[in-house]
């Protein structure tokens, strides 16, 4: 029976050194196989004396148990070792910090709007909207221009097509956000029965504007800021305190100065341009023009729905895209308008 100490030896350390299932499973087959050493010797019971044959059969069989659950005890450890080895190569780290949701922002213009409207609702304006398809009769007549007004031609002003395929000369995408004094003027006006106690009217038209004009200062789409105080006693003394106090909290800054420029307009008189310069920085000293201005023409008033004898007002018109350049120092107006992620990711 030695013979038998020898085989379970040598399974045990053949299955110990098998060192993946299918070399395992072969030396398997060399024990307990058709033609495994261990079989061998069951077949050859039958040629033993009977006498032995008892004793013999039980010898083997505590051998092949021996041999089986060494099998088995060898398969779960290469089992085991496997998984392992799977889990350490597809390892998660869970601690690696996520990539996250870029943030977007606003768009450098909106956010000057923003402030615009802010400033001036802290004064006591209200902010009215209009549309950016508008008449010629909001956009020109109401406003006191003539017929044969330059601004009126096809080269400056794009109109629009009908359904019959003809020019309509009389839509258009509005050139500037002064007919939203109109519209505020009469809404304001139907709003209040009485005209003789009607309260003042102050309010700021932000919004986009068209005009057919492209290159690194004009965008044929750009934003205007219209403002309108109308009133008993409202001069131009208040015009030139209400813009410059804005002017200088726009740029946070109280070291500039405002100028104002005698210019023309149809829908004021008299009118001006406004200027400002910085003391200091880049634009040290030069005049920069930021704004139309003046009081509200009598004609307009009364398209408006208000009595000349009675109110007075002003208005200007602004250029916010102009503003933020100069808030910004951004170069060129184009950069609003393409789009690009690196420029409009700085102002987050
Ligand atoms: N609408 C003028 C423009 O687009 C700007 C302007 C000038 C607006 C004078 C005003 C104003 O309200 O009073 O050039």
């Amino acid at each position: 029976m030695d013979n038998l100490y020898q085989i379970v030896a040598s399974a045990t350390a053949d299955f110990a050194t098998a060192s993946e299932s299918a070399k395992l499973e072969d030396a398997k087959a060399r024990y307990l196989g058709k033609e495994g050493s261990l079989t061998a010797l069951l077949k050859g019971l039958g040629k033993l004396p009977a006498d032995q044959r008892k004793t013999a059969g039980a010898a083997i069989n505590i051998a092949k148990e021996r041999i089986e659950s060494a099998l088995v005890t060898r398969r779960e450890a290469l089992k085991s070792a496997q998984l392992d080895a799977q889990l350490a190569t597809e390892a998660l780290d869970v601690t690696l910090p996520g990539r996250g949701m870029p943030r977007g922002s606003l768009h450098p213009v909106t956010i000057s709007l923003d402030r615009i409207e802010a400033l001036f609702r802290s004064i006591g304006f209200e902010v009215a909207d209009g549309p950016e398809i508008e008449t010629d009769w909001h956009n020109f007549t109401a406003l006191n221009t003539p017929e044969n007004h330059p601004a009126r031609s096809m080269h400056d002003t794009f109109y629009l097509l009908g359904e019959d395929g003809q020019v309509h000369d009389d839509v258009l995408l509005r050139t500037h956000t002064s007919p939203v004094q109109i519209r505020a003027m009469l809404a304001h006006a139907a709003a209040h029965e009485d005209l003789e106690t009607m309260p003042e009217l102050r309010v700021i038209c932000p919004g986009r504007v068209y005009r057919v004009d492209s290159d690194a200062t004009h965008s044929p789409m750009f934003h205007q800021v219209e403002g309108l105080w109308i009133g008993e006693n409202v001069s131009f003394a208040d015009l030139k305190g209400v813009v410059a106090d804005f002017l200088r909290r726009f740029f946070e800054s109280d070291d500039l100065k405002v100028r104002f420029r005698p210019s023309f307009f149809p829908f004021t008189e008299p009118s001006a341009e406004i200027d400002v310069a910085f003391m200091s920085g880049a634009l040290e000293g030069r005049w920069l023009e930021i704004a139309g201005c003046g009081m509200v023409h009598p004609n307009v008033l009364r398209c408006g729905g208000f009595d000349p004898e009675k109110y007075t007002g002003f208005a200007f018109g602004m250029g916010p895209d102009r503003l933020t350049m100069l808030r910004y120092g951004i170069n060129d107006l184009r950069l609003f308008f393409e789009s690009d992620l690196r420029f409009l990711s700085q102002f987050q």
